[in-house]
């Protein structure tokens, strides 16, 4: 790890599927001059955190329930993002919206993943959302976060044909294989300033 390598915070929820993917990349030489500094995440029942220990990154669990308000608990976590000086703030599964002082701290350096062709499907259940549309593909899209859901500039997207026999979970897992290797290349876009808002 050298001592210029970008700084990345992942805020993960869930069992971090995406979150191992980076750590993996990294590993590999896939994402090259990337540490991931640090997860954070806002319950202890995240899955993430597993993945974390069996990867020695560091973890701060931060409750929403010890704080009053929405904008004291997002004050707490900018905090923490500035004490580990990160570069970037990674959203992988996060369930929580960021508001304000994230948004204007990391302007233009929060991403998010989201399992579909965004602005299709936005918000919760997309996989099944594209199936009980009955659309002939979906996909996934890595964008910037803004104050809108799911609605920040796309990076980048990936396209998943919808299957005749698919159900949401062979959806689901097929989508996922495609974040795994999208959010890597989004980073490395967004880190060789190849994207302009
Ligand atoms: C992913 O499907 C991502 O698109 C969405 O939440 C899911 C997180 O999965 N935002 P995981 O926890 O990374 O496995």
């Amino acid at each position: 790890m050298g001592t210029t390598d970008s700084r990345l915070a992942v805020l993960a929820s869930g069992k971090g599927s995406n979150f191992k993917a980076l750590l993996n990349h990294i590993r590999a030489g896939t994402l090259p001059n990337v540490q991931i500094t640090l997860l954070i995440t806002n319950t202890p029942k995240a899955g993430a955190i597993d993945i974390a220990q069996a990867y020695d990154t560091p973890v701060v669990i931060i409750s929403p329930r010890n704080f009053a308000t929405r904008r004291e608990y997002d004050s707490e976590i900018n905090h923490v993002l500035l004490d580990h000086r990160i570069d970037l703030v990674i959203l992988a599964g996060y369930m929580r919206i960021i508001g304000d002082p994230i948004l204007t701290t990391y302007r233009g350096r929060i991403l998010n993943i989201h399992p579909s062709l965004l602005p299709n499907f936005p918000g919760l259940h997309a996989p099944k959302q594209a199936l009980d549309r009955g659309v002939s593909e979906t996909g996934c899209t890595v964008h910037f976060v803004d104050e809108t859901l799911d609605g920040g500039p796309v990076i980048l997207q990936r396209r998943v044909p919808i299957l005749p026999n698919d159900t949401v979970d062979t959806l689901t897992k097929r989508i996922q294989a495609e974040e795994h290797a999208a959010y890597a290349e989004a980073i490395r876009k967004v880190l060789a300033n190849e994207i302009d808002i």
